[in-house]
């Protein structure tokens, strides 16, 4: 939710800025800005809509050589998108600029305070308030003990990025509960929420804490605590590269994450899966292996599509590691009453590590004194830094804001982590070995589906006017009909549900009629025959169906209108190639209904705001 970048060196800071903001737009685009020390003042646009905007507007205007800056890509939460509510926001005389991401929970109270000293608000925003507050603090203070003051005052979370016209050679930087990134190039810096942003210029970072605040010269860098006491910070090395968070010639991002599954899986799986031994090593989880030993129960928590993949990785790990386990939305987790022990282990799956509701309830988790334990992407990212211990996707950076890629690497490393779990339990050798040759496969079977994408947009191209589907599957693929119903909705806006597919004539059945089309998810498996009475249901009633069935299967086109074969593998292993079409139908029919497919509207790659 939203995206702050600035940059302090010799370049020219507009194009980086611009970059950056690109890079970073997928948090949020309703509306971007940037404050530029330019000589002796403050130079600051805004536009409302996506960052291009932007860029058109300082085209026009006169170019800014100036060399320090900071900018924000906006995600609306306290105000409606508009040139106002937009960041940089400044204080009353226009020397303190600030762009914030996070959400000041007690700013109306600190606005009223405000108010009666006198100043002026120019936006709706929460997050004009840090801008004042400062203000009134550095008429006795120096800037950075006014920082400082403001931050003790406020309650939320917050990335910031401050300036001061008064003190021209200087980024003051601040982190609580909101991602942030300090990249440390050849005599300058990029601060950032994400790696994405500053990958193009340094590989050097280091990652910011909550509670800590940076202050950025020409030629150095002081991190500090609250209370201004010096911290001793590591720099990492990013292991993204630039590559990776390119299009490489893919006409969206979401088509490109899509095709790089088979990549991503084998990334995910390589040196974890020992397929001789019919086991699964963890490095991330070592430290934990007598622990692991001894659990109860496992919860999962999550949200959106890393939800889905937790709900795949309950059918895994009950029915082969033979271990209890709940998946949880983590925004009802947080405010529920879990019954938590240390023989519980709560897996937190999140691509970006930042979701807002995820790091809560890993918070809470660890209050009750269970087990942490992360799967997520983004290295370095506050729920791998928060869990006890965790595994990395290295899947490289999704962009889409539909997660794809992510998903199925979430998947794989659940079915290793099934492994682990289930060998030091009563799984045998011989059912781990099957598995993890089955598993070796799955990403040669996902090159032949992708290759099936031209086939999917013809599909696609049938259904286009249709604005509800039903998606349905069992057993294993019931989560791949959620997470297929989530990716139409998100990126084509077109109404869908999921359901398990025996549920469905308790309820569901009543919506269908020749408009509403069900997607059947209807692999040769041990629920085969119940899923083709399901759709001989949805026939006599006079519903179209898209079916994906196991390549050979001849009977499924007596029952379909549609099919799309998918490869012969292990049940358990279906969803991971089942998911696939069905990403591409969406992608298909949001690109023919010309939407912006990587941003589609309202949402924001993560959600960093509860
Ligand atoms: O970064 P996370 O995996 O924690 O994000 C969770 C959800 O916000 C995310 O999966 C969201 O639902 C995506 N838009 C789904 O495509």
């Amino acid at each position: 939710m939203c995206g702050i970048i600035g940059y302090i060196g010799k370049q020219k800071a507009v194009p980086i800025l611009i970059e950056g903001l690109k890079r970073l737009e997928y948090r949020g685009y309703d509306s971007a800005g940037v404050s530029i020390i330019d000589g002796k003042k403050i130079i600051n646009l805004k536009s409302v809509g996506k960052v291009a905007e932007l860029e058109n507007k300082l085209s026009d205007s006169k170019e800014i050589l100036g060399t320090i800056g900071i900018a924000h890509t906006r995600w609306a939460t306290h105000g409606k998108p508009s040139d106002q509510n937009s960041h940089p926001h400044c204080d009353c005389s226009g020397k303190i600029h600030l762009v914030h991401n996070g959400i000041i929970e007690n700013y109306l109270e600190l606005k009223s305070y405000l108010l009666k000293n006198g100043h002026k608000f120019k936006s709706e925003t929460d997050s004009e308030i840090i801008v004042h507050l400062i203000e009134e603090f550095n008429k006795k203070l120096d800037f950075k003990e006014a920082v400082l003051e403001a931050l003790k005052k406020i309650r939320g979370t917050y990335g910031l990025a401050i300036i001061n016209q008064d003190e021209p050679e200087k980024i003051i930087v601040a982190r609580l509960g909101s991602p942030l990134l300090l990249g440390v190039g050849e005599k300058e810096f990029v601060i950032a929420s994400d790696a994405s942003a500053i990958i193009r210029h340094t590989d050097q970072v280091i990652y910011l804490e909550d509670g800590e605040v940076a202050e950025l010269s020409l030629d150095n860098y002081e991190v500090n605590n609250i209370k201004n006491k010096k911290i001793s910070k590591k720099i990492s090395k990013l292991d993204w590269s630039m590559e990776q968070a390119r299009k490489s010639g893919f006409p969206h991002f979401m088509m490109k994450e899509i095709f790089e599954q088979p990549e991503t899986i084998q990334i995910a799986i390589s040196g974890r899966l020992v397929v001789a031994d019919g086991m699964a090593k963890l490095g991330g989880l070592r430290d934990v292996a007598e622990k692991l030993r001894h659990l109860e129960k496992i919860v999962i928590v999550s949200c959106g599509t890393s939800y889905y993949s937790g709900l795949v990785g309950e059918y895994f790990l009950e029915e082969y590691a033979g271990i209890p386990v709940e998946v949880e939305y983590a925004s009802e987790f947080r405010y529920r009453k879990p019954l938590l022990n240390e023989r519980t282990a709560v897996l937190a799956i999140s691509q970006s590590g930042e979701t807002a509701d995820t790091l809560a309830a890993i918070r809470e988790a660890k209050n009750k004194g269970a087990l942490t334990l992360g799967i997520v992407n983004t290295v370095g990212s506050t729920i791998a830094r928060e869990t006890d211990a965790g595994i990395y996707n290295h899947a490289g950076p999704e962009i889409g804001v539909a997660s794809t890629k992510a998903f199925t690497s979430q998947v794989s490393i659940l079915l290793l982590l099934t492994l682990l779990v289930g060998r030091q339990r009563d799984m045998t050798f011989v059912m781990g070995k099957r598995i993890a040759s089955e598993m070796a496969k799955i990403p040669k079977l996902i090159e032949k589906i992708i290759k099936k994408s031209v086939e999917i947009k013809r599909i696609a191209k049938k259904y286009i006017q249709y604005k509800d589907f039903l998606y349905m599957g069992r057993k294993y693929n019931f989560p791949i009909a959620l997470e297929g119903a989530l990716k139409i909705k998100e990126i084509a806006y077109v109404h869908a549900e999921g359901y398990p597919s025996g549920e469905m004539k308790h309820g569901p059945i009543a919506l269908i009629d020749k408009d509403f089309p069900s997607i059947f998810i209807v692999p040769k498996d041990s629920v085969y025959e119940k899923n083709i009475s399901g759709m001989q249901e949805i026939k006599a009633r006079g519903g179209k169906i898209i079916a994906i069935a196991t390549v050979g299967d001849k009977e499924i086109k007596k029952h379909a209108d549609d099919v799309i074969y998918i490869p012969k593998t292990l049940e358990m292993l279906t969803p991971l190639l089942s998911v696939i079409p069905l990403q591409l139908f969406a992608y298909h029919i949001a690109v023919l209904k010309k939407l912006d497919v990587d941003k589609p509207r309202n949402l924001a790659k993560s959600v960093t705001v509860e």
